[in-house]
């Protein structure tokens, strides 16, 4: 479970399809797990509609939507909670800035990615969001 009050926390990853295609999971996991993060689950799986909707309900209204949609049910992806102390802020320093151009050297998408869409990864940005795309992601439970 997600606790707001201890500093070891969960969080949910997206290895997105485009990470998949280009054969970067194994690079992407062995940076956390380098950083001393764990992996408690990890499912390769592709996103429907329905469940693209869902995990991105905050943006089904955006103008950016519909292409975003389209690239993350495209493909299979690998879906990981990682934990670890203060794991959701470690997760997103790790990953980066969300648009790979911008995204400083030295983090997942500042190295690898050249994109604002196919940007490798999804990671949660709150303890609330962690909880609920754990639920999401991993109904039975982690
Ligand atoms: S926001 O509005 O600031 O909250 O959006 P942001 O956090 O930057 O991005 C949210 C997710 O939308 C993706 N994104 C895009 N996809 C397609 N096209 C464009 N132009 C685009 N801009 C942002 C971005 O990769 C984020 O995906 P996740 O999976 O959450 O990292």
């Amino acid at each position: 479970p997600v606790s707001t009050s201890s500093p070891v926390e969960q969080t949910l990853v997206l290895i997105k399809p485009d990470a998949v295609r280009r054969g970067l999971v194994g690079e992407i996991i062995g940076r956390f797990e380098r950083k001393g993060l764990r992996l408690d689950a990890t499912v390769l799986r592709t996103m429907d509609g329905e469940l693209a909707d869902q995990h991105y309900a905050e943006h089904v209204d955006k103008p950016f939507y519909p292409p975003l949609r389209e690239f993350m049910t495209g493909g299979a992806l690998v879906a990981l909670v990682v934990s670890g102390d203060q794991a959701i802020d470690v997760v997103r320093a790790l990953v980066g800035a969300t648009d790979g151009r911008k995204a400083a050297a030295g983090t997942i998408r500042g190295d690898l990615a050249l994109s604002n869409r196919e940007n490798l990864v999804h990671a949660s940005d709150s303890p609330d969001s962690a909880k609920r795309e754990i639920e999401l992601w991993f109904p039975a439970g982690v």
